[in-house]
């Protein structure tokens, strides 16, 4: 018995299949890329993702000689808040308008007048942002009347797949709390929100939880993808939420970090917690009857990267590293911050910029190899402490993966900047298994979500904070001031 999760992310198709042991039997992905007709804007067209997938579910079988009739269970995820328009027909009305895209600032300024944004936390567990789908709608209201004329349906990038693939329309409860039309409480659209920002309940699909059944394969799709049809496709969940599934962040007390390209802090939550001021994403969990807080850092190791390829481009990672290892825990007074194309978590604005602040003669490049990473740990900080005042109970042990925990030197100032202890565990393909896994307990391999992370996901790593611990307090503390003092600056340029 074989279980296949698709990812459909913004840069690639992933297609894994896994056996009902859990255990990981081939993955095969296809690159495609987006388009920016204007700066700060990002569309894809659906159609990559529906010819990613076909490709990639016969390549996984090919290279695997899997039968498709010993496949069980299909479960999806993929890149979140991406608007895709239907019309009537079912035909794809404008290219979608992904997670990514910064358009919509006016519009959520709208949706704050229109709604009030005390209201709108309490219903949304969000303050309007502009990567949500929500304001994505009203910008095709404002600015392309004649297309918003023609919506019969708005699906989300993996549900375009999901209708692909079963002819129906149908969402998962995570990735609908990622529109900001939906009750977080109540896990379910909010007629309220929707009346009041004019869009229609019947053009959104109906929601399941992650392990649910939304359909089977067709006989069309079966055919396109190699598959047999009638296999059933489960709701999945948006790629935060598979992604903690396949990470093991299912239960309170296990939180995830992400350090790639963007950062993100994942806690699981037995009720929905809200951040008073919205400044924390609060969305229901792939898990059935759970919630999770999440705060998303848009340039975690994307500050290194470019840290690296703009100052040291000859030096390779380790080397740079190691010369930052040499230099005493806080840099000696120089303070890096992440925000190097704007920010989401704790401040959302995008015209927030990166800097270097309290440079001397004394300072070497070392210093400002030791200060980028010591700033991206205090960013991460600041989403902890922000997720402690929305009620989080403390914290244990945090979760680590992405490309940035390769590096010793990051666990190890992580460790110490956020006085935890810090694990590596055994699962590497997060979103794309986290949907294999929720497929394969709405198929009855495992009792429920918890049970089967139980089962499959193992620490294989530990970092404990060291005594350099203390000497992080009093630079995280300037660091907390130094974006309110330069807030207005940033704008200006
Ligand atoms: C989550 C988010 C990203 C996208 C892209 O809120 O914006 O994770 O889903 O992958």
């Amino acid at each position: 018995m074989y279980f296949i999760g698709i990812d459909s992310s913004t840069t690639a198709t992933k297609a894994l299949l896994m056996d009902e042991s859990g255990v990981v039997i081939g993955v095969e992905s296809a690159e495609y890329s987006y388009e920016t007709p204007y700066p700060q804007w990002s569309e894809q067209h659906p159609d990559l993702w529906w010819d990613a997938t076909c490709k990639t579910i016969r390549q996984v079988l090919a290279a695997t000689g899997v039968a498709a009739s010993d496949v069980r269970g299909i479960g999806l995820t993929g890149q979140m808040h991406g608007m895709v328009l239907l019309d009537a027909a079912g035909k794809v009305l404008r290219p979608a308008i992904l997670w990514n895209d910064q358009r919509t600032g006016a519009e959520c300024d709208q949706m704050r007048a229109m709604v009030g944004k005390q209201r709108l936390i309490d219903i949304t567990g969000n303050d309007a942002l502009t990567g949500f789908t929500a304001p994505k709608i009203l910008w095709v209201k404002n600015n392309e009347p004649e297309l918003f004329a023609q919506i019969a349906q708005i699906l989300l990038p993996k549900d375009y797949v999901r209708f692909k693939l079963t002819g129906g329309y149908a969402t998962d409860k995570a990735g609908a709390a990622g529109t900001q039309l939906f009750d977080v409480r109540k896990r379910n659209w909010s007629v309220e929100l929707l009346e009041i920002l004019g869009i229609e309940l019947d053009w959104l699909p109906p929601t399941f939880e992650g392990t649910d059944v939304t359909g089977i394969i067709s006989a069309d799709a079966a055919a396109q993808c190699g598959l047999v049809a009638g296999i059933p496709v489960f709701a999945g969940g948006g790629d935060q939420a598979a992604n903690a599934v396949g990470t093991g962040a299912v239960v309170d007390g296990v939180v995830t970090l992400s350090l790639g390209t963007s950062g993100v802090v994942f806690a699981s939550a037995e009720a929905p917690l809200i951040e008073p001021d919205g400044r924390l994403h609060a969305f229901c969990h792939a898990v059935p009857n759970k919630w999770h807080l999440m705060g998303v850092m848009l340039s975690a190791a994307g500050s290194l990267r470019w840290y690296h390829d703009t100052f040291c481009p000859t030096m390779s990672y380790d080397e740079m590293t190691a010369e930052a290892a040499q230099i005493p825990a806080g840099s000696e007074g120089l303070i890096f911050l992440p925000y190097l194309t704007g920010e989401r978590t704790p401040h959302p604005d995008p015209l927030a910029r990166g800097a270097f602040i309290g440079f001397t003669v004394r300072h070497t490049r070392a210093h400002a190899t030791r200060a980028v990473m010591e700033g991206v740990a205090f960013g991460f900080r600041d989403m902890f402490e922000l997720m402690r005042e929305a009620g989080l109970a403390d914290v244990s042990q945090i979760r680590v993966s992405g490309g940035g925990t390769r590096s010793e030197l990051w666990l190890q100032i992580l460790a110490d900047v956020l006085q935890t202890e810090m694990v590596t565990f055994n699962t590497t393909e997060g979103a794309a298994y986290g949907a294999a896994v929720l497929a394969a307990v709405g198929t009855g391999v495992f009792a429920d979500v918890p049970a089967a992370c139980e089962r499959l996901i193992g620490i294989s790593a530990t970092v404990q904070p060291s005594a350099a611990m203390a000497s992080y307090d009093k630079p995280y503390a300037i660091y907390q001031k130094l974006y309110p003092t330069l807030k207005e600056c940033f704008a200006e340029l």
